[in-house]
């Protein structure tokens, strides 16, 4: 296949807003806290199970998302996304109490988690091997934005009656505008259709995708590939054969990914730079700062890795997260103008967003075989999701009573682990088709 054609494009284009969607959820929260708790004479405890639902919808979202998603196929389970985001923008919205607030966070969590999974799972599965690491970090690009568009839309709201309402109500319309595109748009996975049996319909969607050539190629490759266990996707069945290294190496990049330290950033921000010394509206601006530079930098990624490759792009993200996450240390230790903090923690999440942030998506999509891949991914994106709530849940204490220079030098001892393992574990997948690393894998299930 010579180039990506417009309707491939068009169904990652769609399965993106999903990307966008996670974003917005994860993010839209930030400005409403102090406004809710107000509203519904919320004690910190309460705050924060209305904040943290989200979460834990999106550990049993992405549990639960695999196995689904690879009996169903990927677009009916996209679908079910769709309409948990816009039922939980909904039950947001019109939330007279803080458990009907507590429930519809469960459900949008639900929804992240599902396409947290399933984004690059479809993804991996219908790009082509040369441009598959750029498709992939689409997904990455759609979350940071969503990231983004949150903090302008809370931003806005805040003058306006409803303000909290409007700021957790907004994914509504995203949502329903995922729900018609994949209706009446998204093609299924062609590789789950083979899988499922379904290889007429997957021929055409193949060829639609990238001419007759291009169809016949993948038919065969996955075909090549395929064993008698087709179908099985119990739990057991990943920790057999020569699946457990497989998976352990998936499970160990999304704990490496979160155990540096991302999301206490992402989420904390103006509380770090509080603490290290500046005022209240300096610390929301750099805070968005760091919005900024973590989009630019995704796109850094879009453009070199598939290039450079997987490996290089860890390697080099470890290492600049080490350094900078040391300086972080340095800078609580001795500077006093919060200077220091502030440039280490941007040229951290420069590092982060071109890297491991990307990667670890990309990387755990493409390694696992064709029959289990769903609930493969199921398995490392869960156990992403359960290092998130830790690390969130525990971050304010680690700041409070060990110090910035300690909690922010622990992370960076991860970001050297982090290098270790890439370099002695992970496979590099760049310009392969999945069914050749999964041969390269010796995957013998
Ligand atoms: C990656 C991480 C996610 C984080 C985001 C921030 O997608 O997996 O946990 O919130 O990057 O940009």
């Amino acid at each position: 296949m010579k180039e990506v054609s417009g309707y491939l494009y068009r169904a990652i284009g769609i399965v993106v807003i999903g990307s966008l969607l996670f974003g917005i959820n994860m993010a839209a929260v930030s400005g409403a806290v102090s406004l809710v708790q107000a509203a519904f004479t919320l004690s910190d405890f309460q705050i924060g199970i209305v904040v943290s639902a989200m979460i834990i919808g999106c550990m049993i979202g992405a549990f639960t998302a695999g196995s689904l998603s690879d009996k169903r196929g990927r677009k009916a389970t996209f679908i079910y996304a769709a309409i948990l985001f816009s039922i939980s923008a909904i039950g947001c919205y019109i939330a007279n109490s803080m458990w009907v607030l507590a429930f519809a966070r469960i459900l949008g969590g639900i929804g992240v988690g599902t396409v947290s999974v399933v984004v690059p799972t479809y993804i991996s599965e219908v790009s082509p091997a040369k441009v598959r690491g750029t498709l992939g970090t689409l997904n990455q690009l759609g979350i940071v934005i969503g990231i983004l568009l949150a903090y302008i839309i809370d931003y806005a709201a805040s003058p306006l009656e409803n303000n909290w309402r409007i700021m957790l109500g907004q994914p509504l319309p995203f949502a329903l505008l995922f729900l018609f595109l994949l209706i009446f748009f998204l093609p299924e996975s062609p590789r789950w259709l083979i899988n499922a049996k379904k290889e007429k319909k997957a021929a055409v969607i193949l060829e639609k995708m990238g001419g007759r050539i291009y169809a016949l190629e993948v038919m065969a490759s996955v075909k090549g590939v395929q064993s008698e266990s087709v179908q099985q996707t119990s739990l057991s069945s990943l920790f057999k054969g020569g699946m457990g290294k497989v998976i352990g190496i998936g499970i160990l990049l999304a704990t490496f990914q979160q155990v540096t330290g991302i999301n206490a950033v992402i989420s904390y921000a103006p509380v770090i730079f509080q603490q290290s010394g500046v005022g209240g509206d300096t610390a929301l601006l750099q805070s968005i700062l760091v919005g900024v530079v973590n989009f630019l930098f995704t796109l850094v990624a879009l453009w070199v890795i598939d290039r450079a490759g997987r490996k290089v792009l860890l390697l080099y993200g470890a290492a600049g997260m080490s350094v900078f996450l040391f300086y972080l240390t340095y800078s609580f230790t001795v500077d006093s103008q919060g200077i220091g903090v502030l440039i280490s923690l941007l040229g951290y999440i420069a590092f982060f967003a071109a890297s491991w942030a990307p990667v670890m998506w990309i990387v755990t999509s493409e390694i696992y075989p064709n029959n289990i891949r769903g609930a493969a991914m199921s398995v490392s994106t869960a156990i992403s999701w359960v290092c998130t709530f830790i690390l969130v849940q525990f971050f304010p204490w680690m700041l409070s009573n060990l110090g910035g220079a300690v909690t922010f030098g622990l992370f960076g001892i991860f970001s050297v682990l982090a290098w270790v393992f890439t370099k002695t574990m992970v496979p590099e997948t760049k310009g392969k088709s999945l069914e050749e690393i999964e041969q390269e894998l010796g995957i013998d299930n």
